[in-house]
């Protein structure tokens, strides 16, 4: 028997299980192949003694329609930054990959599937380099990695989104106030973007497109005057004023990045201080947006990503992550997907489409 390791890293999103049960279906299906799962992304390879469970049909069966993963994951304990205390209790981040390529390699693992965002394909790239036979899997509700034209987990995040603003509308009608809602978005104002147009909000902020406070104060006024006397914005939690900074406060010890969210707060308090004389209530949206059950397309893309890198391991094409584009599944090199990010262009059609309904962007 053969045997395929697959881990789960990074933040959760919907659809993670759905990749697991893909792959595990399309393995059994195949034949001659044992299907393990590293708990809590590759950390559980490095543990003594080591977290691997082998999967089975009673561990897979209907675990396409439930959020989270199975295998659990986290964004700590990056191995290319690996925090080690000194003597005096400081970290320094040191490249552990090497130690832990050599006990995938001592643990005979024919393959490994990494599921994961930007910093986890990074890992991969890392261990394909270390002859490790890998096999990416991108994920991330944001949709910031490139070399895909959409991550599984992103329209769930965007359908949660939209149903929050909608609720929101109603009440910002009633009370004739500005309602902001800020969503996930940490450089790639994404999820902002298409709440914003999907709910028909008046200001979308993104962190592509830093905003002039004046120019939002000017959409404000004229809805209140010759529109229907509320507004709605969505806020990405990366986005900033022109001369501000992003929001942020320290992440926990170990982790990958600064904790982002407060910026609905900011924004708030910078509109005041600019003369808007409305009513301003925040909701900031956290983590709901990566809970709960994915919705059916992220469902198909998550579960054929999965059918798709087992197919990469049974052709032997390794050093690769599976993408979606132009309605097909594809593979990519991994160094070529970690190369760049999947920013929104702010000239692109999407945007320019979205001033020609009048939502501002603060430019
Ligand atoms: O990368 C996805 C993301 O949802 C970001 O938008 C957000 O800043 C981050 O994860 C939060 O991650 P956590 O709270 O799990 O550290």
């Amino acid at each position: 028997m053969k045997k395929l390791l697959i881990s789960t890293g990074g933040g959760d999103c919907p659809g993670l299980n759905a990749v697991i049960r893909g792959i595990y279906k399309r393995a059994k299906k195949e034949g001659g192949w044992e299907v393990y799962g590293s708990i809590e992304a590759l950390s559980g390879v490095m543990r003594e003694p080591p977290e691997i469970i082998q999967l089975d049909n009673s561990k897979i069966a209907g675990i396409h329609v439930r959020g989270g993963t199975i295998l659990k994951t986290t964004n700590k304990g990056n191995p290319l930054q690996y925090p080690v205390k000194d003597k005096n209790g400081n970290i320094n981040y040191v490249d552990i990959t090497q130690e832990l390529a050599d006990k995938l390699t001592a643990m005979n693992f024919d393959a490994v599937i990494n599921i994961g965002g930007d910093g986890s394909q990074k890992i991969s790239q890392a261990l394909y380099e270390k002859g490790i036979p890998v096999i990416g899997v991108p994920k991330t509700i944001d949709n910031d990695l490139s070399a895909t034209d959409m991550t599984f987990g992103f329209q769930t995040a965007v359908q949660i989104a939209t149903d929050s603003f909608d609720k929101l509308v109603t009440t910002a009608e009633s009370h004739h106030r500005v309602m902001i809602m800020e969503v996930m978005g940490r450089d790639a104002g994404w999820i902002a973007l298409h709440t914003a147009i999907a709910g028909g909000a008046e200001i979308c902020l993104i962190p592509e497109i830093p905003y002039d406070v004046k120019k939002l104060i000017d959409r404000i006024s004229d809805r209140y005057q010759n529109g229907r006397g509320f507004v709605n914005i969505v806020i990405a939690e990366g986005a900033k004023a022109k001369d501000g900074t992003v929001i942020s406060s320290p992440g926990e010890e170990g982790s990958e990045h600064v904790r982002l969210g407060g910026v609905a707060y900011e924004l708030s308090r910078q509109l005041k201080a600019a003369g808007c004389e409305a009513e301003i209530r925040e909701t900031v949206l956290g983590h709901v947006q990566r809970g709960g059950t994915p919705v059916a397309f992220d469902r198909l893309l998550a579960t054929m990503f999965g059918v798709r890198a087992f197919e990469l391991v049974m052709e032997g094409s390794f050093g690769k992550m599976v993408s979606f584009q132009h309605n097909d599944f594809k593979a990519v090199d991994l160094a070529e997907a970690t190369k760049s990010y999947n920013h929104v262009d702010k000239d692109s059609f999407l945007v320019n489409g979205a001033k020609g309904l009048g939502i501002s962007f603060g430019d």
